[in-house]
């Protein structure tokens, strides 16, 4: 019954998709890191195939996943900050994608890769069981009015995916400067059997320092918005 109700809520939200695609023109830049440099940096997942880590990353050592990294700046100051980690960006903004290809390629890293897809479906088809090492989702789509709350990524069914990617003692860190979202980050998080707040019970963290500011939090700031970080453990 459990698996059928699982079935159900993975169905509902495949059909709901979590972004809204940004469109405008690209720079030469990011032009040039979607063709000439997609090939070494870039990850096209194939229909239901696992992506094996051990060939797309140099080193072998614990990948972190980041969703939506917008245009890139703190996942690139994060890869080249600890290159005992590999990363995986998934974005669908192409802007963001190109410029952020382009910066990889400018430090010559090889420790972060990227693919352009809905998270959702690459995680779902392309994302081995027990593989990362952990979640990264700064100021994800607020979808602030309530009529599309059902567009947030961070529901019951979401954790339930990542409870099944992430390995034992993983983290999971998000970041968001809207109250409400916060709220439903720490309710979605606490209420979830594989998920333990890293602090205390309904406690946010403060930001901690390998977590650069990101874009979409400045632009929170000078509208006055509060930021509220969550770190948790995923144990199973
Ligand atoms: C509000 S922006 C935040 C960007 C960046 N993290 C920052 O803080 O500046 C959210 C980003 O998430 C991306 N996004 C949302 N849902 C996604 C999904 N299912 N798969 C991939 N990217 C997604 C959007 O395209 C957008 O660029």
């Amino acid at each position: 019954m459990r698996d059928l109700c699982i079935n159900m809520n993975n169905q509902k939200m495949r059909n709901i998709q979590s972004f809204v695609k940004r469109s405008g023109r690209l720079t030469e830049g990011q032009k040039y890191g979607l063709t000439d440099l997609w090939a070494e940096y870039g990850i096209e997942p194939t229909n239901h195939q696992l992506i094996d880590f051990k060939t797309v990353f140099v080193k072998r050592q614990p990948v972190i996943l980041e969703i939506g990294f917008g245009n890139g700046d703190s996942l690139l100051a994060m890869a080249i900050n600890e290159p005992e980690h590999n990363f995986l960006g998934i974005e669908v903004y192409e802007a963001g994608v190109g410029r952020l290809i382009n910066e990889v390629h400018k430090h010559q890293l090889t420790n972060l890769k990227i693919i352009k897809e809905d998270a959702v479906a690459v995680l779902k088809n392309n994302i081995a069981n027990n593989s990362l090492f952990g979640l990264q989702l700064y100021f994800a789509d607020p979808w602030h009015k309530k009529k599309h709350h059902k567009r947030r990524l961070v529901q019951h069914e979401f954790m339930d995916i990542m409870a099944n990617k992430l390995i034992h003692n993983s983290f999971v860190h998000m970041a968001t400067d809207w109250e409400h979202y916060a709220q439903q980050m720490m309710q979605t998080l606490e209420n979830h059997a594989h998920f333990k707040n890293t602090l205390s019970a309904h406690t946010y963290s403060p930001r901690p320092k390998r977590r650069p500011i990101t874009k979409f939090e400045r632009r929170g700031e000078k509208l006055g918005h509060g930021v509220w970080d969550l770190i948790f453990t995923c144990t199973k």
